[in-house]
């Protein structure tokens, strides 16, 4: 596990993008997106590389993590919007190739299998963004989740209930109680994870993610078992990094090779 430890939230942008273009330049066709806060650096470094560099997603298809159950894709907060508004709008990704679980299918449990099944067929996920929740989360499987699940319908804590929130106009009793979200094990089918975390409150998450034992108590610890992931933190996040002096240490020639 790579663990890059940076100075801002530009420059975290910076090093997410870096990975998703020096896959496409390897022939990517694939990519993983996630919403909340912690990517939307790396999406507005991605559409500037699209606008001044040329960068092209033409040839990509995409898929979301997850999606809340019950709000249609043209719902304000649902996922699907909410990556329009924050990548495809801006670059050149077919929306008809950008895949998400439909939170409003009639039967939720069989939309959950489509979908997984659509992953396995279409992939493997050559890059898959993430964040993580303060609990631990990655996508929306929430602790006790199987290492080894697959697209499911999961319920959301309390905790990230009131988390996401702020992204809803009415506020804590808006934001859904169930979503689909691809697995663990779906997850770890991606060839290379991007994790991306900033601030003190992720700072427990991130340390139990990258150092504590790989438990379904913190899901995102699945991380561990995986052959190439990259964790992009800020220093506020990277806080209780017992091994931090090590990861600065490993990737500081490489980070001023490339001009950082
Ligand atoms: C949601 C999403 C996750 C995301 C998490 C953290 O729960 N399902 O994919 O990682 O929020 O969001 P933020 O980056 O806004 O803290």
């Amino acid at each position: 596990m790579e663990v890059v430890i940076v100075g801002s939230d530009a420059q975290a942008g910076q090093v997410v993008a870096d990975a998703v273009t020096q896959a496409m330049a390897a022939g990517a066709r694939t990519l993983g997106l996630a919403t909340g806060s912690s990517p939307l650096s790396a999406y507005r470094e991605l559409a500037r590389r699209h606008r001044d560099d040329g960068l092209s997603f033409a040839a990509l298809q995409a898929f979301l993590l997850d999606e809340y159950v019950g709000l249609t894709a043209d719902h304000p907060q649902s996922y699907a919007a909410v990556i329009r508004a924050e990548l495809v709008d801006h670059v050149d990704l077919d929306v008809g190739r950008v895949h998400s679980p439909d939170g409003a299918a009639p039967d939720v449990l069989a939309e959950a299998l489509r979908y997984d099944e659509l992953i396995s067929s279409t992939g493997p996920i050559d890059v898959q963004i993430l964040g993580i929740g303060a609990n631990g989360h990655v996508g929306f499987n929430e602790p006790g989740s199987s290492l080894a699940s697959r697209t499911r319908i999961k319920t959301l804590t309390e905790q990230t209930r009131r988390d996401n929130a702020r992204f809803f106009e009415g506020g804590l009793a808006q934001v859904p109680r169930h979503v689909i979200t691809q697995g663990l094990g779906t997850i770890r089918g991606a060839r290379h994870l991007v994790l991306t975390v900033s601030g003190e409150h992720k700072a427990a998450a991130i340390a139990a993610a990258v150092e504590g034992p790989v438990s379904a108590s913190c899901p995102a610890s699945v991380l561990q078992l995986h052959p190439h992931v990259t964790v992009v933190t800020d220093e506020a996040a990277a806080s209780r990094l017992r091994h931090a002096d090590y990861y600065r240490y490993v990737v500081e020639h490489k980070l001023l090779e490339q001009g950082y």
